[in-house]
């Protein structure tokens, strides 16, 4: 068997693999619906709390009976014991990714990771990537403070994206404006996953920091997670096309410009 996710190489231009549609949806009606009309659009799906709140465990087997991969969106985070053995049981639903919070600490998340490690050896599963969230972009400054931290949103992302890189994880989830200091921090193997895209023209809602699927691309991102522009898309098909048509163009920009820049070892 092979133990490895089919995951997109560094080099792979493919942009379908590399795109997450996030499936903020209430029934299973619904997910059917969606993974049907996408599983042949996109790379993964993504399932939040309310989702698997609503639906459970079964969730997960719906999709992927039906060819897809999936994100696995719950951002852990309680003491190293709870998290680790919560991610042992999104590894045992076969799912490919899913997260924890940075600042649970760097114990929580190298234990998670061993003991999700161990487990896929032992039971023959294949090891979901394991991403860290740093800091919510839901959060300001202000916000930060209360809770006593004063560095800064991004200082403060940073900081957390290289704890999570010491520990192991295999990447993070952060803001698309983020993603270039990260990318130079921690280096071409390390994930940034972004939420917060638009495509140009289209209304920004309740998101505040976006970028483009091209300028998320072209700043390095390696996955980007959409959901309304695709769900509410009178065609979602076609707008799952767009995207990843937009895609291409960014991380082409971007595989052209890295080869040097990592040569150079600027990107660290
Ligand atoms: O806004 P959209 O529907 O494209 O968001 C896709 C997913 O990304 C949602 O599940 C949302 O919770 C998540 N998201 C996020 N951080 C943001 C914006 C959205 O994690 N800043």
């Amino acid at each position: 068997m092979n133990l490895v996710w089919p995951f997109p190489s560094s080099r792979q231009r493919e942009a379908k693999s590399r795109l997450i549609f996030a499936l903020d949806v209430a029934s299973l009606a619904e997910v059917r619906e969606y993974v049907s009309l996408l599983v042949n659009e996109v790379g993964l799906f993504k399932v939040g709390k309310q989702l698997f709140l609503h639906a459970g465990p079964r969730v997960i087997h719906q999709i992927r009976d039906r060819g897809g991969q999936v994100f696995l969106d719950l951002k852990f985070h309680d003491i190293p014991r709870t998290v680790a053995k919560a991610g042992v049981e999104a590894a045992r639903l076969g799912v490919a990714m899913f997260d924890v919070h940075a600042s649970g600490s760097l114990e929580m998340m190298h234990r998670t990771l061993t003991e999700v490690h161990k487990t896929c050896r032992v039971e023959n599963l294949r090891r979901p990537k394991i991403l860290a969230v740093t800091v919510l972009t839901s959060l300001s400054k202000e916000d930060l403070k209360r809770t006593g931290v004063h560095a800064g949103v991004e200082n403060q992302v940073i900081r957390l994206a290289k704890l999570a890189q010491e520990a192991g994880m295999d990447g993070v989830v952060a803001s698309p404006l983020e993603v270039t200091r990260i990318r130079r921090v921690c280096g071409r193997n390390f994930l940034v996953v972004v939420p917060g895209v638009r495509l140009q023209g289209e209304t920004w809602d309740d998101q505040k920091r976006v970028l483009t699927p091209e300028e998320a691309m072209r700043n390095g991102a390696d996955y980007l997670v959409v959901g309304k522009p695709i769900r509410d898309a009178a065609d979602p098909r076609a707008a799952a096309r767009q995207i990843c048509a937009e895609m291409e163009r960014g991380l082409a920009a971007f595989l052209g410009r890295a080869v040097p820049l990592f040569r150079s070892g600027v990107a660290r």
